[in-house]
């Protein structure tokens, strides 16, 4: 579907009923990297799966996108469809999002689901290969950044064994703009540390990690579970970075039971 409110046009799906689950993609993907959730827990929830601004067919996005204009993008989306307060599922660079939106639009939030992420800010180094990468990717086009990503999304066995999903992956990365890669990176690369602020989360939250993450390892998972009282700590097997793509049905069985405890 598509709208266009304040401006901004965006692209999403909305499928399912009852509780509204707001999931949120990573980085450098599109609301397709949620096809195993949108197929599988339509009958739990009412599921939201926008492309951020710059990425999938959503609009342009300006020079930075911080993460905080993404927060304010996806508010300014659920307010026109009057879908508050929902769930909030955000994978990695999701994640980073899901928190700047908790903590600008707490009544606007009824659970928070933190997968393969990290409250912490990047490092010099970090930061800089993110400005480099963003130069790259303006300079010589989005696949001069993916073959290096891919190993770090997908573990060894999905590389050889399940090239279909390989693939998918791929071409979800190398079709996203430029202008919207380069946009996120230097936003990441900008955004605060929230390492303090997580102990202050007082909505149910899932936390979900993989054992094979190396991107973000489950020891970033561990802080968060260990600030934010309540939570819950998921460690699925068998997946690197894209944990809900590459084990759906143990994402999918941990989401499903946390939206009925919600
Ligand atoms: C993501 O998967 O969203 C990104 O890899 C996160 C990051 O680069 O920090």
């Amino acid at each position: 579907m598509k709208l266009t409110t304040r401006g901004i046009t965006f692209e999403y799906e909305d499928v399912g009923n009852g509780t509204p689950l707001l999931l949120i993609h990573g980085f450098p993907l599109d609301h397709h990297m949620w096809r195993s959730q949108i197929e599988g827990l339509q009958a739990a929830a009412r599921l939201m799966a926008p492309d951020l601004r710059g990425f999938g067919t959503s609009g342009d996005a300006p020079e930075v996108m911080a993460m905080d204009d993404y927060a304010a993008d996806l508010h300014t989306l659920l307010q026109s469809l009057n879908i508050e307060p929902v769930i909030l599922c955000g994978l990695s660079m999701g994640g980073y999002i899901a928190l700047a939106f908790l903590a600008k639009h707490p009544e606007a939030v009824r659970g928070l689901i933190l997968a393969n992420t990290r409250a912490g800010a990047d490092g010099e180094t970090a930061r800089e290969a993110r400005y480099a990468n963003a130069k790259k990717a303006l300079d010589e086009g989005v696949s001069s950044i993916v073959e290096a990503m891919l190993p770090k999304m997908l573990t060894d066995a999905t590389r050889e064994h399940r090239p279909t999903l390989v693939e998918y992956v791929r071409s979800m990365m190398s079709r996203q703009r430029a202008s919207g890669v380069a946009a996120a990176l230097k936003g990441m690369a900008a955004r605060p540390d929230r390492v303090g602020w997580i102990k202050s989360i007082n909505v149910p939250t899932l936390i979900i990690t993989s054992s094979q993450d190396t991107l973000i390892p489950p020891g970033e998972s561990e802080i968060m579970a260990r600030a934010i009282a309540g939570s819950r700590l998921v460690i699925l097997p068998e997946a690197a970075h894209l944990s809900n793509m590459e084990n759906p049905d143990a994402f999918n069985a941990a989401v499903r039971e946390f939206i009925g405890k919600v």
